[in-house]
């Protein structure tokens, strides 16, 4: 029996391992991890993460050929394949400090490695990388090795949050990079059999290992980009009466350009596109490349731009202050079918706004107080560091009221902001929001759900990003 291990139980890991034990029955997989409540989560019925469909997969495999655990170091030493897929957050001290990747967590994941190994091993990259790290861990491994043979491969992941599940079912492709020696194809065929229970194999693209780590960075910018662009194109519609949903359906319809992801939006969140970006950025200086990653870090200058737009358009509709005035935020976390908030643009939206001394209640359906308050409390680049993460001491955020039902948000709101696009947005009674708000009632539709005709003829003043303004909003410019 093949036995795999996976070091890292979070969003990916966790996720990942649980789709290939059920795909796999004959493989034992082992994932582990450091953090206790998580794997105690996982181990219970109320998981540690929110994902469509996870829930039933982990069910049926857990305790048979699938589990969770704390003991590392034994699961490691008795596996044959030993994926890592712990956080690689972006540093926030010394040298690269807010752009490099922070390998701490993989660099002590592969000393561990080394250290119980007592067998060989094919150990996978699975968290996202810079390019060549694979380099760096081999001499990691090697370096100890005692004469056990290490593969290394790189394998990364492209799942997306929310649709994590469907993703692992019905990939586009998976990669897997390695070593074009004897050893390395034979690494790489042995991970491909794995996958090959389930995903046919012309969509498994094997490459070498420099190739599949930088795909993984270059995958997650061009995603961006295109958010970014379509972002970009949003202030100009506001600008000219174009309207940017009908300028994305008309330029996704060119094949070369496609349809999918040109949805304008408040700006792009989660964990990876910036960290991955400024990665990527990061390692075009040190190859001396400043032409390309100046490039790339216009991505993020446009993220930040949008937020920053938005909260500026909110303060300047409203008389130009939100001094003491109760805004209804509906939702928190980055996306729809998630209860991750890391990176999520709401907390760049809600920190501009209690900059101007707003009142804020939040409702997110996934996302509970402490998390909303953590989020609140903390420095960029600290969300993915876990030793940041110490319970929140009383200085909560006394300004923020964290509820549970979007009509308790909104009541007596000067304005609601939909920060997320979870579909229940969609279907709420806009008329009893409005009949229980202050008027003059705005809406600031940050994700373009709702029917900005219908909510008009209620009697709100919509803004809608990208779309036509108000009379009101042209008569109150915003100051980007
Ligand atoms: P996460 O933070 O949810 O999970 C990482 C886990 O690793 C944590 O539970 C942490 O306690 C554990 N860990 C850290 N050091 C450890 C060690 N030495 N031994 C044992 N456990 C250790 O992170 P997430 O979101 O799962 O991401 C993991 C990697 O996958 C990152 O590199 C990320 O960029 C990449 N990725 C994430 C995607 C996402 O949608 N979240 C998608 C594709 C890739």
């Amino acid at each position: 029996m093949v036995k795999i291990c996976c070091i890292g139980a979070g969003y990916v890991g966790g996720p990942t391992m649980a789709v290939i034990a059920l795909k796999c029955p004959e493989i034992e997989v082992a994932v582990v991890d450091i953090s206790v409540s998580r794997i105690t989560a996982w181990n219970s019925d109320a998981l540690p993460i929110y994902e469509p469909g996870l829930d039933e997969v982990v069910k049926k495999c857990r305790g048979k050929n699938l589990f969770f655990s704390t003991d590392v170091e034994k699961h490691v030493s008795e596996a044959d394949i030993v994926f890592v897929s712990v956080n690689t957050p972006t540093k926030t001290q010394g040298l690269g400090a807010g752009k490099a990747a922070d390998l701490t967590y993989w660099e002590s994941a592969a000393r561990m490695i080394a250290d119980v190994s007592k067998s060989n091993k094919i150990v996978v990259e699975k968290s996202t990388v810079p390019v060549k790290t694979a380099e760096a861990i081999e001499k990691i491994l090697n370096h100890n090795s005692k004469g056990i043979d290490f593969q290394i491969l790189s394998n990364p992941e492209f799942l997306a949050e929310g649709t994590a599940i469907q993703d692992l079912f019905n990939p586009d492709r998976v990669l897997i990079g390695g070593r074009e020696t004897p050893e390395g194809q034979k690494a790489i065929e042995a991970l491909r059999d794995v996958y090959a229970h389930w995903v046919p194999v012309e969509r498994i693209i094997c490459t070498n290992l420099w190739s599949a780590e930088l795909s993984k960075l270059a995958a997650n910018a061009f995603l961006a980009q295109r958010i970014s662009s379509v972002n970009a194109m949003s202030a100009l519609c506001e600008a000219t009466g174009a309207d940017v949903s009908q300028v994305s359906h008309a330029v996704g319809k060119d094949t070369r350009i496609g349809p999918k992801f040109l949805n304008a939006s408040v700006g792009f969140g989660g964990s990876c596109f910036q960290k991955d970006i400024l990665n990527l950025v990061y390692i075009c200086e040190c190859n001396g490349l400043p032409e390309v990653a100046n490039y790339w870090k216009q991505v993020i200058k446009i993220n930040d731009y949008q937020k920053t737009r938005f909260v500026n358009r909110i303060v300047s509709s409203m008389f130009n202050t939100v001094s003491g005035k109760k805004i209804a935020i509906l939702g928190f976390a980055f996306k729809k079918d998630t209860g991750d908030t890391r990176e999520t643009p709401a907390i760049d939206v809600c920190k501009g706004l209690l900059g101007d001394k707003a009142r804020l209640s939040i409702y997110d359906p996934q996302v509970n107080e402490e998390q909303i308050q953590r989020d609140l409390a903390m420095n960029k680049f600290d969300w993915d560091h876990p030793v940041h993460l110490q319970p929140l001491s009383p200085t909560s955020i006394k300004q923020v009221n964290v509820v549970w039902d979007a009509y308790a948000a909104t009541k007596d709101a000067h304005g609601v902001c939909i920060l997320t696009e979870w579909d229940e947005f969609k279907t709420l009674d806009y008329q009893r929001i409005y009949d229980n708000m202050r008027k003059p009632a705005f809406i600031f539709d940050g994700r373009n759900v709702v029917d900005e005709t219908k909510l008009r003829a209620i009697g709100f003043i919509v803004y809608s990003i990208g779309k036509p303004l108000d009379q009101w909003l042209r008569d109150m410019p915003a100051v980007a």
